[in-house]
């Protein structure tokens, strides 16, 4: 598969290296947009560690995704000034919102939900970023407004 040729790639680039395996895992998410779980013994094989051993560092790092994201990342801030500020009400709109849970997709494709622990926004709190970009001061309202603007 294309995938797989690409990590092929990015293992052989880094084997050589020692602790090779988190940068080739940054390498493959950022081309990849995702580390597909075919491809994980792939890296496995390149690097002598086994598929156990992969796989428990790509789920160890919440960074990491499995699967392709939606449309739109629209990351919120779950760290404690959102939280002082209702990040918990809006956590919970975003995910009726949108239909789905935090490191989810929503069925229609649209958006992946992820949490973010402080984005530099505290004394505009709440904040979130929707596919890296900030909005802050946030309310359920400014959410549905900002979420209809940007993805129209
Ligand atoms: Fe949310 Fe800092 S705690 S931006």
């Amino acid at each position: 598969t294309p995938a797989l040729a690409t990590v092929q790639r990015i293992v052989a680039a880094h084997a050589q290296q020692p602790g090779a395996l988190l940068p080739i895992l940054h390498a493959v998410q950022a081309e990849l947009g995702h580390v597909p779980p075919d491809t994980v013994q792939a890296i496995a094989d390149g690097l002598n560690l086994s598929r156990a051993e992969v796989h428990g560092v790509i789920t160890f790092y919440p960074h990491f995704r499995q699967a392709p994201t939606g449309r739109h990342v629209v990351e919120l801030c779950r760290a404690e000034s959102c939280q002082a500020m209702g990040s918990e009400r809006l956590a919970e709109h975003a995910r009726k919102k949108l239909g789905c849970d935090f490191h989810a997709t929503s069925a229609n494709g649209a958006y992946t939900l992820e949490p973010v622990y402080c984005l530099g926004l505290c004394a505009q709190s709440p904040a979130m970023l929707i596919d890296g970009v900030p909005y802050a001061r946030l309310t359920p309202k400014r959410f549905d407004k900002i979420l209809g603007y940007v993805t129209e």
